[in-house]
């Protein structure tokens, strides 16, 4: 079922992503319907729409009388049983963003699939449940997907469409049709733990704590490294900080479990250290950094040998995670390259930069690694070994 700008969107949840997928998708001329649990969680998702609307006049972007309408587009629900919700049986997408618990979404999923349309899409926007578990509450599990936006959703152009086993065609090239036509950048990724980005960004910050839990370098240094030697935004620290160390501990908790415990994926007792010393990054005022007024900020070493070794560690470990996703079939070569700059501003796809760099020089690096620690984290993906030996490009 196509669906156009005359579709009426359901978004339910209004916090941080809800509230941001309810503004896109106003602003692409959709009548929206958002509802929460709480008033006081529409209050604010309501504020926002209209600080964010006086922002577009502001700088130019829309007139007042443009802005007004895609307010008055939006309408604010409270509640949560399917009388609360009624209002959704005119939606022909629903979107939910509540919190990320399987027994509140498998609740929510019934309730909302008594009261759309039979043809009428339902879809997630969790980052690390399964969609097809999700699904599973729904008597047509194959009108359920995963759409998976990035915070802020109304600035980061990248959305994972996620179908489950059990999602129809149809509804996935619905989903990615309308997102598309929001001026998203969607890729498409397979039902597994962290679908491409939560996944394949992992040793960006594992192998980074690696490295200062034996003391290779400090937290500094190895920030500096990967900005100015490797061309990275941010570095892994400070990124932690600024997602929060709770959340990102919690993400890869979560993905370290949903892959039966492989030691690639294994948190560091650093991050459990800090959430449980409440460390929890730029909102508690100190994580790996202090934030405080005051407060000095350590002068990274700046040795350029140390440096490089830094940046290629963590390259090498970044590209083999990409190569073994593609040899998993999580998405294809494109889509993965397109989700690291996209929905992480990595300065190059992955893939791309291990075909810069080499397939056999990253292989290289991996097997070094796995023979001075002995651990089965540095094990090279079998299709890295495949295009070193066939010296096939890692994006074929
Ligand atoms: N925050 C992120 O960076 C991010 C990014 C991508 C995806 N996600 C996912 O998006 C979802 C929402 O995350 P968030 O950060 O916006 O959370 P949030 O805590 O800011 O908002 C969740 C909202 O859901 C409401 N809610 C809870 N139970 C409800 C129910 N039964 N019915 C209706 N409303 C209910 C809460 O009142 C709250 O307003 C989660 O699944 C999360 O994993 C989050």
């Amino acid at each position: 079922m196509a669906l156009d700008s005359n579709a009426v969107i359901g978004v339910v949840g209004a916090g941080a992503m809800g509230a941001g997928i309810a503004q896109v998708a106003a602003q692409h001329g959709h009548r929206v319907v958002l509802a929460d649990a709480f008033p006081e969680a529409l209050s604010r998702a309501r504020a926002s729409h209209a600080r964010a609307m006086s922002r577009e006049v502001e700088k130019g972007r829309l007139d007042r009388g443009a802005a007004d309408a895609v307010l008055e587009r939006i309408g604010y629900v409270t509640g949560q049983t399917a009388v609360d919700l009624v209002a959704l049986a005119a939606c022909e997408l629903v979107i939910e963003a509540v919190v990320e618990r399987l027994d509140v979404k498998v609740n929510l999923f019934r309730t909302v699939e008594s009261i759309v349309a039979p043809d009428s899409i339902i879809a997630t926007n969790t980052s690390s449940l399964s969609v097809a578990a999700i699904g599973a509450a729904c008597e047509r599990a194959g009108r359920v997907i995963g759409i998976h936006f990035f915070n802020p959703a109304p600035v980061m152009p990248l959305v994972e469409i996620v179908p489950a086993i059990t999602t129809r065609a149809i509804t996935t090239e619905s989903a990615r049709a309308l997102i598309d036509s929001w001026g998203k950048t969607t890729v498409v990724a397979s039902d597994t733990p962290g679908f491409i980005v939560n996944r394949i960004a992992r040793p960006f910050y594992g192998e980074s704590l690696r490295m200062y839990e034996e003391g290779l370098a400090d937290i500094a240094t190895i920030d500096w490294a990967m900005r100015e030697l490797g061309g990275f935004k941010m570095g892994p620290f400070e990124l932690m900080d600024f997602i929060g160390n709770d959340v990102n501990y919690a993400v890869t908790s979560s993905v370290f479990e949903a892959m039966f415990y492989d030691p690639r994926y294994r948190p560091a007792l650093t991050q459990r250290r800090m959430v449980e010393a409440g460390l929890l990054g730029r909102k508690s005022k100190r994580g790996y950094y202090d934030y405080r007024d005051g407060a000095t900020a350590p002068e990274p070493m700046k040795d350029s040998v140390l440096g490089q070794q830094i940046v290629d560690r963590v390259q090498a470990m970044l590209i083999n995670e990409a190569v073994d996703a593609v040899y998993l079939r999580v998405a294809s070569p494109a889509d993965i390259d397109l989700a690291m700059t996209k929905g992480v501003n990595y300065p190059k796809g992955l893939l791309a930069l291990g075909d810069e760099i080499g397939p056999s020089e990253v292989l290289d690096r991996i097997v070094a690694l796995q023979t001075e620690y002995g651990e089965d984290r540095y094990r090279p993906s079998v299709l890295l070994r495949r295009a070193v030996k066939q010296k096939r490009s890692l994006l074929a």
